[in-house]
């Protein structure tokens, strides 16, 4: 490979070796070793949380996504991070990641650090707008010297320069500062800009004010001079802080994306707040005229609020990617383990694997499902069809890597009429799945996986269903139970659990699962319900890991098709 170069020619990039052209770069290779930061981590060698295929720096804190986007053939993730420790602290930078297929990425130079008077702190989340032109801006939350919270611009050096390297802050910052009535720590994580039908550009900030949290609307003509609008654009009084709103609109009709200024009857808009520690959201209608959001129902700070997830999963953001017309989620799960523990590896939280979002075709939710380019790390796949699980039965997936996996299963069940009754209406189905885990025997139920398992089962991460009947429909409950995760004391081992929206009459019982060392993503439903872990097995790492299927209810359930596949390592910063 010596004599090999990587060649950035405009938007196209592609590895030369003694002249000739061998590969364009859907990801990058060593090869490159004058642009990016190699890795050079100081992280210990035995690392066995560490992800495969999943985002994370080198070393060092990760949290919130800012400012994704696909800019002239490439994608860009830029992330909360201390370069300075595995905790969170005063200093905080943009990192910037790029990548040509959303899982392998390379690393790049900080894009934004701490450096002047309206950002002396730290530079906190935000977003970038691309504007008319093609011309990417971001704007972020600076921490001032004086900690308080403002909103400032920076553009890109050299909007010529395919990675976007170099970011320069504008003089004029801050563009916005925390107005009357606003506490200068509730002021912060501007959204991606849109574009109103008479072309002003408007921008909500996440706050709290006056017991309500709120998405506080901005309006500019030139991106520069910002006014507060009169009203936020959507206030609610069952929350807290939000952080990180996102507001963005969803095709009626298709699961493609649009871009985040189309407001026409094919669309519904989504608010997103992120009130610690779950990522909420309501759908509805954007009147542009009035500047209101309206929600088909307020949130009501009940464990009916719709989650983007229902375990672990902070922060998201999503992007519009005009590359394949989808909307895009990444966010932020951070660890369940000690800050001690984090200390030790050297480094603390993760991205989810990127999400494409759409409305589900009722109009009601979101559906999630893994971005494409993830399949393309699918290895030595094993299959079963039609095999009955009988109660209290447990059978092994072998032939793949059970720490680092991807699973695809659908679970018939042939006899719902004697599934047992359930009013759900008073229960909260994160409570249900805590008291009714998988060691207790129901009807249809509990059954799924039993991921990052020992052989003998004393290690387990149950992800399972139960299925109820009730008037007039069925209630289907999907659990991620992390009670015997590890035999390691200290971790965060709460129980996840939350309903899918299904008729089981209609469609099978559908799980996907990734499983990547410490982190399992869940997907019941087509992705209509999704719950992600952080678990930290003493003995089921690496090799001792192993996966099952169990069915510990009294009726047996049929697994009509199981697709389990190894998941290569992706090349990640
Ligand atoms: C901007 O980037 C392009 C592409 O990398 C490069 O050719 C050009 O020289 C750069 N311009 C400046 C002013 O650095
Ligand atoms: C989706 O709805 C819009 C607006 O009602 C309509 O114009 C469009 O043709 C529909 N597309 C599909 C694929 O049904
Ligand atoms: C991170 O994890 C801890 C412990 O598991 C949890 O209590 C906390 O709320 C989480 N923070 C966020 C912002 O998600
Ligand atoms: C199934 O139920 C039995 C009896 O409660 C329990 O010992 C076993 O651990 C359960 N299996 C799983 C996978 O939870």
């Amino acid at each position: 490979m010596d004599k090999s170069l990587l060649l950035f020619v405009g938007i196209s990039c592609f590895l030369l070796i003694n002249g000739v052209k061998v590969e364009d770069c859907d990801f990058l290779t060593e090869t490159d070793n004058t642009r990016f930061q190699l890795f050079q981590a100081s992280v210990p060698e035995e690392q066995p949380y560490r992800t495969a295929y999943h985002f994370q720096p080198p070393k060092n804190w990760l949290n919130d996504p800012n400012g994704p986007m696909y800019y002239n053939g490439v994608y860009h993730l830029f992330y909360q991070h201390n370069p300075h420790s595995a905790l969170f602290g005063d200093g905080m930078v943009w990192a910037h990641s790029a990548s040509y297929d959303l899982i392998n990425w390379f690393s790049l130079d900080h894009a934004l650090v701490p450096s002047e008077p309206f950002d002396a702190i730290s530079c906190w989340s935000g977003s970038v707008t691309i504007l008319p032109g093609n011309k990417p801006v971001i704007l972020y939350t600076g921490i001032d010297a004086n900690y308080n919270q403002v909103q400032n611009l920076a553009t890109p050096k050299n909007r010529s320069d395919p990675l976007l390297i170099e970011w320069v802050k504008y003089s004029g910052n801050p563009l916005m500062t925390p107005p009357k009535g606003v506490d200068g720590d509730n002021f912060r994580d501007p959204t991606t800009a849109w574009q109103g039908p008479d072309g002003t550009w408007k921008v909500v900030i996440g706050s709290y004010s006056n017991n309500q949290g709120m998405a506080i609307l901005y309006q500019s003509e030139d991106f520069v001079h910002w006014t507060m609008h009169r009203d936020p654009l959507y206030s609610a009084s069952k929350t807290q802080m939000w952080e990180c709103p996102d507001f963005f609109p969803v095709s009626i009709n298709s699961t493609n994306g649009v871009d985040t200024s189309v407001a026409n009857p094919s669309v519904r808009h989504v608010m997103k707040a992120s009130v610690n520690p779950h990522d909420y959201y309501i759908v509805g209608t954007y009147d542009t005229e009035q500047e209101k959001f309206l929600p088909d129902a307020d949130f009501t700070g009940t464990s009916s609020d719709l989650r983007i997830d229902y375990g672990k999963f902070y922060a998201s953001k999503t992007f519009f990617d005009s590359k394949r017309n989808r909307r895009i989620l990444w966010a932020w799960v951070n660890e369940s383990d000690s800050s001690e523990d984090d200390i030790q590896k050297g480094w603390s939280g993760l991205q989810a694997i990127p999400r494409q979002i759409w409305l589900d075709r009722a109009g009601k939710q979101l559906v999630q499902w893994p971005v494409e380019e993830l399949n393309n790390l699918r290895d030595n796949q094993v299959y079963v069809y039609g095999k009955q699980l009988e109660s209290g039965s447990v059978f092994e997936v072998s032939g793949i890597t059970a720490s680092q996996a991807d699973i695809e299963i659908n679970f018939e069940l042939p006899k719902l009429e004697e599934a047992e009754f359930m009013d759900t209406i008073l229960v909260d189905p994160q409570l249900i799945c805590d008291r009714q885990d998988s060691s207790v025997t129901g009807k249809y139920g509990p059954f799924g996986l039993l991921a990052l398992a020992t052989k003998d089962l004393t290690e387990q991460t149950a992800v399972f269903f139960r299925v109820f009947r009730g008037d007039n429909r069925y209630v289907v409950l999907m659990c991620s139970e992390q009670k015997r995760s590890s035999l390691r004391d200290n971790l965060d081992k709460t129980t996840y659990g939350a309903f899918v929206d299904i008729d089981p009459r209609q469609e099978m019982v559908s799980l996907r699962t990734l499983i990547d060392h410490s982190i399992i993503e869940s997907f019941g439903g087509e992705g209509r319900t999704c719950i992600t872990a952080r678990v930290y097995p003493k003995l089921a790492i690496n090799n001792e890991a192993h996966l099952f299927a169990f069915n510990n209810g009294t009726l047996s359930v049929t697994i009509s098709s199981l697709h389990a596949w190894s998941m290569n390592k992706a090349r990640v910063n």
